[in-house]
Formats: C-alpha cells, sequence, structure tokens
C-alpha cells in the first residue's frame, strides 16, 4: 500500500479544512524548517494538541510528561523549538539549561497555569502549614516556573496519582487544577488533597449532558476523557487518561468508534494516524494551543526567536520538584 500524501492525510482532519493550496504552502514551508533545522542543529517538539501541520514537521510528539523527559534527554542538538505553550517550554529549560530553547510564538499561554500565581500559592501554603505542619506542595505541570520552584513535587496528567502516592504526606495542596486534583483525591482516599480553586476553560465547558447526548445515539462508543475535565464528565468515561495515554488507548482497543473528550488536536491527530478508526467530535478548541502557526515556526528557527530563559533562583529548586516527579514515574 502506497504512503498517504500530506493532502490526504490533512484530509481526515476536522478542525480544519485544508485545500490543495494550502497543503502546497505547507509543503514548501516545511522544506524550509528542514533546512534551518540542519542550519541550527534543531529538534523540534510538539505537544498533541499543536495545528496537524506542524505535528507533520515536528521530531517528536507527545503529552507534557513525555516531552519534559524528551527535552531533558536532549544531548547532541542545540536547539529545542517547543511547539507547546510556554509552560512546557519553560519546562524544557529548566531541566536542559544547556540547550537554546525556542518558542514560535508567545501568545501560547495557558489560562490554567496563569490562575496560580507563585506568591497567593505561597500565601496559602504558609496558612495551611499552621493546620497541616507535614503540608506538601505538589503541582501540576501546568504552573509556571515559579509554582515549580515553591513545589515539593510535579505531575502531569499520566501519572498523577501515582506520583502522590509516593509522599510521605499526608496533607497535599494540589495547584491548580481542581477537576485533575478530585480525580487524584478519588484514586487515594487516604491522602488529605485540598484543591487549588483553578480549572481549564477548554475542558470546563464540556457537559456530562453533552457526553451524554452523544453516547445516546451511538451506544458503542468508547469514551475517553482527559482528567481537566469535569467529575461529573470523567464519571461518563470508560477511561480518564493523558493526551497519548489516549492515543495509546484508542491504536490499542479493538473498538472501532472513540468520542474523544478533550482538547480537538487529539481526534486530529488520531483521525491522521489511525484511518481505519472513527473519532466522533466532541471536543473544544484551546485557543493558546492553535495560536502559533507554521509559518511561526519557520520563523523561529530563521531568527532564533523567541528564547525562554530561567532565573537560576528560580530554575534550580524547579528542577529538583520536576527531577523527582520523573524519579517517582520510573
Ligand atoms: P497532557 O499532559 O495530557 O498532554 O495535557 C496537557 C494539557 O495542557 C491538557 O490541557
Ligand atoms: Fe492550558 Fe487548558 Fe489550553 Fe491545556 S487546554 S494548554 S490546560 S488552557
Amino acid at each position: 500500500m502506497s504512503m498517504p500524501t500530506l493532502f490526504e492525510e490533512l484530509q481526515r482532519v476536522r478542525t480544519y479544512e485544508y485545500t490543495e493550496e494550502d497543503v502546497r504552502e505547507f509543503e514548501i514551508l516545511h522544506d524550509e524548517i528542514r533546512a534551518l533545522k540542519k542550519k541550527r542543529n534543531a529538534v523540534i517538539v510538539a505537544h498533541n494538541y499543536y495545528r496537524p501541520e506542524i505535528l507533520k514537521i515536528a521530531d517528536f510528539v507527545g503529552d507534557s510528561l513525555e516531552l519534559a523527559l524528551m527535552a531533558s534527554e536532549v544531548k547532541t542538538a542545540d536547539v529545542i523549538l517547543f511547539a507547546g505553550v510556554h509552560f512546557m517550554a519553560e519546562t524544557a529549560k529548566i531541566v536542559n539549561p544547556s540547550r537554546t530553547v525556542l518558542l514560535p510564538n508567545l501568545g501560547a499561554g495557558c489560562q490554567l497555569a496563569d490562575s496560580a500565581p507563585a506568591e497567593d500559592v505561597a500565601a496559602l501554603a504558609a496558612k495551611l502549614r499552621k493546620e497541616y505542619p507535614d503540608l506538601a506542595v505538589v503541582s501540576y505541570v501546568n504552573t509556571t516556573a515559579a509554582v515549580k520552584a515553591l513545589s515539593d513535587i510535579i505531575v502531569t496528567s499520566a501519572n498523577a496519582a501515582k506520583v502522590v502516592l509516593t509522599l510521605p504526606n499526608k496533607n497535599i495542596l494540589f495547584v491548580p487544577d481542581r477537576n485533575l486534583a478530585n480525580h487524584v483525591a478519588a484514586q487515594v482516599p487516604e491522602k488529605n488533597i485540598i484543591p487549588w480553586d483553578g480549572f481549564c476553560y477548554v475542558h470546563q465547558q464540556i457537559t456530562p449532558e453533552e457526553i451524554s447526548r452523544i453516547r445516546r445515539n451511538d451506544p458503542e462508543l468508547e469514551i475517553l476523557v482527559h482528567p481537566e475535565c469535569r467529575p461529573d464528565v470523567a464519571a461518563l468515561a470508560d477511561a480518564v487518561l493523558s493526551t497519548s495515554g489516549m492515543v495509546r488507548w484508542a491504536k490499542e482497543r479493538p473498538a472501532s468508534r472513540f468520542l474523544v473528550v478533550t482538547e480537538c488536536g487529539l481526534s486530529d491527530r488520531l483521525a491522521m494516524e489511525v484511518p481505519d478508526k472513527q473519532f466522533v467530535k466532541g471536543c473544544k478548541l484551546c485557543t493558546f494551543m492553535k495560536v502559533t502557526t507554521l509559518e511561526d515556526v519557520r520563523d523561529a528557527l530563521r531568527d532564533m526567536k523567541y528564547e525562554i530563559e530561567v532565573p537560576e533562583e528560580i530554575r534550580v529548586p524547579a528542577e529538583r520538584a520536576l527531577r523527582r516527579m520523573f524519579e517517582a514515574t520510573k
């Protein structure tokens, strides 16, 4: 069987409608990016939610945990171009400070990470420690470097309960996603999880009514839900998984129809990679994940922008918290 062309692959995507002209432009940009990658000795790592035409030129595509681990292992490349959001590029710089880390568009922030300013987290932790002297601060990777620096350990959607279980502390301030905090609390009832009152605006929009309606019309569907979704949405899931957990599940399970309840980029990636299965639309768009274009990626490598820096006094404690997570995840 012959390999599908880029145009054929992109026709399977539901979020965008690509014309032949669009795809011809992507191919020209891909060639330019390949040449610049060589010139800069760069690798491109991309998050699962990114635009499909960017995933197609990435050296590695994954979830937050995979990307952090991957970035920490980059040894021969001088430049890591991070096709993700700001906290992800910052994490790469924290764990691999001798590389140049580029974020192609500074508009790629994260509303969830921004909902927990470091001063407020520090103040709440100090207040709670009066009542719970053993309090540990556990931060989701979707946080700023300054929050990571004041955390005991970091978690991602792929390992949160497992990491929390390794802690000796009973009392845990879990920052910033309350839905992930509740998901963890249900799995580790022996811990007292105190959630920060944050949520992701993308996942929070998804309602149980919407999911139940889709399932009623299509009872064979297997439903995969991201843990940033509301608990009443997670309760309807066949599995609650990180984005790459969803990719593995959909590839490995015998089911042929899936509802992937998360940002739309995930269903698009699956539609391209698993053409013999169906991914029913029930997703929402993250404007931060979609702001970066293929031109931005080209310009970033051409002009070496935008370089992510983390001051050493923040980077060192933030790296400690991240490395503890890597250790706990082994
Ligand atoms: P994952 O780590 O599961 O890819 O999630 C990242 C994210 O930002 C979800 O909104
Ligand atoms: Fe942040 Fe939500 Fe977008 Fe993920 S989907 S990057 S948590 S705003």
